[in-house]
């Protein structure tokens, strides 16, 4: 199976954290408020996992999805590191093959569906939106969308084109602008019901977007 973060996937949390001064790790548990014990939570492109331990010591029936072996390993090290209460069912695979129909009370895409290009990151996004159960929640974190004007859309497309820049050279992440999540999230079929945001100095950089299904 392809592993596009061999190279780079054993440092991506702490680099996320610090160069976020993190931010970032607070974007991703941002929504997790919404968990309740018993929930439904599918993460999807996990990573080291932070909100995933996070929303099973909620008390949710976590499953975790990644493509790469080497971020399912420092996943699996979290695992064993912090014991998380309810059983992690984590799966090494393409999050094309999770086709658990309406099954989810929360689908997780942090810092995920920036890796995909233009033409993919639509089909990825409705493919999120189909595991979600009705009144179920679609969270995105992401990097922000820059505004048009002004010095502070000047920060914001550096902060994303320097992460982008070394992530498409080091993995099989793609090089683009800032893709639209709010409304990713609402072609999915979730209508946008909260957002909260992730600043330094004043200067909004990232967002966790929490969509619900009709
Ligand atoms: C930018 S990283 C984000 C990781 C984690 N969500 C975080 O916020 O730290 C994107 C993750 O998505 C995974 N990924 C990429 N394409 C995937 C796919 N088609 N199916 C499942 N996982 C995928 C990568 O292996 C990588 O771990």
């Amino acid at each position: 199976m392809k592993d596009g973060y061999w190279l780079v996937g054993f440092q991506y949390e702490l680099t996320g954290k610090l160069y976020s001064l993190g931010r970032i790790p607070k974007c991703k548990s941002a929504m997790l408020k919404h968990v309740k014990p018993g929930d439904r939570v599918l993460v999807a492109g996990v990573g080291h996992g932070t909100e995933a331990i996070e929303a099973s010591k909620l008390g949710a029936h976590v499953t975790a999805v990644d493509l790469s072996e080497t971020m399912i390993n420092q996943f699996r090290k979290r695992i064993a590191k912090e014991n998380p209460p309810n059983e992690i069912r984590v799966i090494n695979d393409d999050i094309f093959n999770i086709r658990e129909t309406g099954q989810y009370d929360m689908v997780i895409s942090n810092f995920f569906l920036n890796v995909f290009s233009e033409s993919m990151v639509v089909e990825v996004a409705n493919h999120l939106g189909t595991l979600i159960k009705p009144g179920g929640y679609f969270v995105a974190g992401e990097f922000v969308l820059p505004e048009k004007t002004g010095w502070r859309g000047i920060v914001q497309r550096l902060n994303w084109y320097f992460a982008i820049s070394f992530y498409s050279l080091t993995t099989e992440a793609v090089f683009h602008p800032v893709w639209n999540y709010p409304a990713l999230v609402e072609g999915s079929g979730c209508k946008i019901q909260e957002i909260e945001y992730f600043t330094i100095c004043n200067v909004k950089l990232y967002w966790s977007i929490l969509g619900k299904k009709g």
